[in-house]
């Protein structure tokens, strides 16, 4: 080979970040894969944008086709975002024997087995690194590190723009949001931020990781998803007050054959080390049966970390092409999915609720939580003087998503309890 030429979809935070690796690490490259790499085309929506770096104007095109259908090309490189018309153009260069690498989580949780598949038929690598963790080498890590053990739990902090936006909240007390609006300045967050503060990015990541790790094809509608929209700054103060700091985060357990997957904001207790995973940093942590407890730490958002692991599946896509073996190494899930029932999930939970401040309602609120076999690890109540109500703050033991969801529904039918302020999932001790 004398040089490997890439075809860039995309030249905005990642796609000029991808430009800039490749440049600045062309040595690094050349010594890895024996051959220079070079960007020949490059798809943007308007070629008149000032950009992050410089290309010659011959090279940015509008015409997808000049990439996709280009046969100088060997690589596309997606870094456009989008679903259906991203699918369709992956799709061609796919059958166009084009490799992919992508960092579209939006796309591969939802098309990723058909991609995988048009993909190895084609004898094309897909590689999506940068689709999940931003510059942590985690999927790699799961896939091939991990690939001799039986995964039985991933839980951890997938998502960047939330992951910054709870920490400035927490640490400097700074509004939603402007923090949501920084995160967008330093380009963490998607497009449409909607996705990240809502948990839907978060869960398809979790969804690619969950997939990967049981060898199972977990689906975007098995998971159950909150996000950090309607999180107040009282419950905040009352995680800190109880030891806890609060996180979104994603888990996926195995118990058996049966999986859940969920993502939603949770009290990590402030010992557990995900507590001091800040800004735009994730973590993963992955449980194995032989490994026992690993952790994959590093920047999960933004316009380097997130190149280094796209320019890393390039470096991946040319070592296969020198060996021959592009496409070969895609493997389909093993098992088949079983999730399990709320009767079978368990975890601790945080509930706030405002009740009228009179004898007998604490006594009331305790009698359904033992109704339900479900006792307290701590206990607040604080009067709110002037209405004559009182905030009763709570952390359960361990008790099933059933028992929990039964129990709100007693406490909303209760004509002392006014609110249900709010309710989070609780993961460690807090003081
Ligand atoms: P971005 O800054 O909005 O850049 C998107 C780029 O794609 C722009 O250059 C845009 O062209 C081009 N584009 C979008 N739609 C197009 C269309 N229909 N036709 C032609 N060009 C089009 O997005 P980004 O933050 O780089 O994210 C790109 C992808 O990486 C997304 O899938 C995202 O989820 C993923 N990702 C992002 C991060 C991160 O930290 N930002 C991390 C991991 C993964 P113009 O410049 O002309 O508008
Ligand atoms: N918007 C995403 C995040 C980008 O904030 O994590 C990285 O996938």
């Amino acid at each position: 080979m004398e040089s490997i030429s890439v075809g860039l979809l995309g030249l905005g935070t990642v796609g000029s970040g991808v430009v800039k690796v490749i440049e600045n690490h062309q040595d690094k490259l050349m010594h890895q894969i024996g051959c220079p790499v070079s960007i020949k085309k490059v798809l943007v929506k308007d070629v008149n944008k000032p950009r992050a770096v410089e290309l010659k104007p011959e090279m940015l095109t509008t015409n997808v086709d000049d990439i996709i259908s280009n046969p100088e090309i060997d690589v596309v490189v997606e870094v456009m975002g989008g679903v259906e018309e991203t699918r369709k153009h992956l799709l061609t260069a796919l059958r166009n024997k084009k490799h992919v690498v992508t960092a579209n989580k939006d796309l591969m949780a939802v098309y990723g087995s058909e991609l995988l598949s048009v993909a190895a038929e084609n004898g094309c690598d897909l590689f999506y690194e940068a689709s999940v963790g931003g510059g942590i080498p985690i999927i790699r890590g799961l896939v091939d590190g991990l690939a001799s053990d039986r995964i039985t739990k991933i839980i951890g902090i997938v998502n960047g723009t939330t992951n910054y936006i709870l920490t400035k909240m927490t640490k400097e007390r700074i509004a939603y949001e402007d923090a949501l609006k920084k995160a967008q300045e330093l380009g963490f967050a998607e497009a449409d931020p909607t996705a990240d503060v809502e948990g839907l990015d978060a869960a398809r990541k979790m969804v690619i990781l969950a997939t990967l790790g049981f060898s199972m094809e977990v689906d975007l509608e098995d998971v159950k998803v909150t996000g950090i929209s309607n999180i107040s700054e009282e419950d905040l103060q009352y995680a800190k007050r109880l030891g806890y700091t609060m996180k979104l985060i994603g888990i996926a357990q195995r118990d058996g054959e049966k999986v859940e997957v969920s993502v939603q904001p949770t009290l990590i207790s402030d010992s557990h080390p995900l507590a001091s995973v800040n800004d735009e940093f994730n973590a993963v942590y992955v449980y194995g049966e032989a490994v026992g407890q690993t952790m994959f730490y590093g920047p999960g958002a933004g316009s380097l970390p997130t190149a280094t692991a796209i320019v890393s599946d390039l470096v991946a896509v040319m070592k296969n092409m020198r060996l021959g073996v592009n496409g070969k190494n895609i493997v389909a899930p093993q098992y088949e999915k079983k999730l399990k029932e709320p009767h079978e999930i368990y975890s601790k939970y945080f509930l706030r609720l405002l009740v009228k401040d009179e004898v007998g309602v604490f006594s009331n609120i305790t009698t359904i939580f033992s109704q339900h076999g479900v006792s307290f690890e701590k206990i607040l109540q604080l009067p709110v003087k002037e209405k004559g109500e009182a905030e009763i703050v709570l952390v359960t033991h361990q008790a099933s998503l059933k028992d929990y969801e039964d129990i709100l529904v007693k406490l909303r039918d209760l004509k002392s309890v006014h609110e249900i302020k709010s309710s989070y999932r609780v993961e460690g001790n807090g003081n």
